[in-house]
């Protein structure tokens, strides 16, 4: 049999061992599917909290449980280290490491390289490697193929075996999981995908094949395109009923009423998390260097960063009308998180909106069951603990994150003024005089 062909079957009668590199987000809930499949997983992450917490069978992510976790370690189908070697003895490698931003709004691509770097010494012949972090068309072939071909007597598609394949997970969702979410793998070559298809197939239930890495990185980039350009087109739509004075979210679920042609989005005071704000910027930034001007993005882009000033606005029209100045005034937010039911703050408008409002010189609190306290660019905050005193000790309350644990109408009794960023309030707020809409 041939390297390949040894490979493929390891992996389809699961005595392949797995390892992911980075165990957050993504990388957890990828480490306890492949596990629960019968696969033995390694978990490696230089983040030694991690490690400790994986080791003593105790999850960190919402969407993975602690029990699913203790399962897995206590059978031994799981473990975590910060140590690299142990990849001398691995088949699969999976990384799923960050793909943020820098401050001048360049791809950071430091954590692929790291990883890649870092696993490289102990790169070996039958080892399939697949990148999953968002990330532009032609990342996988540029920076992780260069690192390992010709590595300790490697070829690519010969002997080692490399793809890009998109994690596609939105936390908090129960309907469509890390398993159940149809998988696109694209290899460097026919052999590498024939090798990363075998393997994903072993555990997630649907695996779609393309042609190239760099067809699965633009699908990626395609599907976070359309949504952050759709809620760009959105948040200009509640611009502009703002000034023609229509309700947009009467417009929306108006629209929505429509069986075909018309997809739902909705407006807010900004874009959050680790994915729609920024994958984006990856491509246009890509296409900036072949200099190519991806408008839409950058139009798109320009609207949803310009919402949390507009989230802002209406919360000194709203203190306005109570004969009240934004400056001294105590602003109470409700949900920091970037999206409903997460823990998570990366690119979350809210540190925008609170930020602007406290420049001017408000006095700002905030509620987040999720998420009790904060650091951020060094600053940070602390969640008030009692909700009802918050509300009544506020001026206003501005709801950013429509968390589902939140009484709203409860929320709608306590508060003197309430800014509904969300329509969390629905019907409720629509026909309250105390509640001003997005
Ligand atoms: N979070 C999501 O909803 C989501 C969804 C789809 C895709 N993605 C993409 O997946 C990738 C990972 O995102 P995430 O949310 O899991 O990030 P995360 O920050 O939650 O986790 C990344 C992990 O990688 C670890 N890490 C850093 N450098 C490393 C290295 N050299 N070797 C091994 N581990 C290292 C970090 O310590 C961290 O634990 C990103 O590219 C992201 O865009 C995220």
């Amino acid at each position: 049999m041939s390297i390949k062909e040894t490979l493929i079957k390891k992996l389809q009668d699961k005595s392949a061992e797995i390892a992911i590199l980075g165990l957050g987000y993504v990388g957890l809930p990828l480490a306890v599917v492949f596990g629960e499949a019968g696969f033995k997983v390694t978990g490696i992450d230089p983040d030694a909290r991690k490690v400790d917490s994986l080791n003593n069978g105790v999850s960190y992510i919402p969407d993975v449980t602690t029990e699913a976790v203790a399962k897995l370690v206590n059978a031994g189908k799981l473990t975590a280290t910060t140590d690299f070697s142990v990849l001398k003895k691995i088949d699969a490698v999976s990384i799923c490491v960050p793909t943020p931003l820098r401050k001048t709004g360049d791809p950071d691509l430091s954590f692929i390289v790291s990883a890649t770097d870092q696993l490289a010494p102990y790169a070996h012949a039958g080892m399939v490697v697949v990148l999953e972090s968002s990330t532009y068309p032609g990342t996988t072939r540029e920076m992780v193929l260069p690192r390992l071909n010709g590595k300790n007597g490697l070829t690519i598609g010969e002997n080692l075996f490399i793809a890009f394949s998109p994690e596609r997970v939105d936390p908090g969702r129960t309907d469509w999981t890390t398993k159940n979410t149809p998988k696109v793998v694209g290899g460097i070559t026919e052999n590498c995908s024939d090798v990363a298809t075998a393997w994903y197939e072993q555990t997630l239930d649907t695996v779609i094949r393309v042609s190239t890495a760099e067809v699965a990185e633009m699908t990626k980039l395609l599907e976070n395109t359309f949504r952050m350009i759709n809620i760009g087109m959105v948040n200009e739509l509640a611009i502009m009923c703002d000034r023609l004075g229509v309700d947009v979210w009467e417009v929306i679920d108006a629209a929505a009423t429509k069986p075909f042609g018309f997809m739902k989005f909705s407006p807010g005071p900004g874009l959050g998390g680790h994915c729609i704000p920024i994958d984006p910027l990856y491509l246009s930034w890509k296409m900036k260097a072949l200099n190519y001007n991806a408008r839409f993005i950058e139009l798109a882009s320009d609207i949803n960063t310009n919402m949390p000033h507009f989230a802002v606005n209406k919360v000194q029209d709203a203190l306005n009308r109570m004969g009240k100045a934004v400056n001294g005034s105590k602003v109470l937010i409700l949900g920091v998180a970037y999206k409903p039911d997460v823990d998570d703050l990366r690119e979350s408008p809210a540190l925008d909106v609170i930020h602007l409002l406290q420049q001017k010189g408000a006095i700002v609190n905030y509620h987040d069951p999720y998420i009790p306290q904060f650091k951020h660019d060094g600053w940070g905050m602390q969640s008030v603990s009692d909700l009802v005193p918050a509300i009544h000790s506020a001026d206003v309350v501005v709801i950013v994150t429509n968390h589902s644990g939140y009484d709203y109408a409860a929320i709608l009794e306590e508060a003197a003024l309430i800014v509904d960023t969300r329509n969390a309030l629905g019907k409720l707020g629509k026909d309250s005089p105390k509640v001003v809409r997005l």
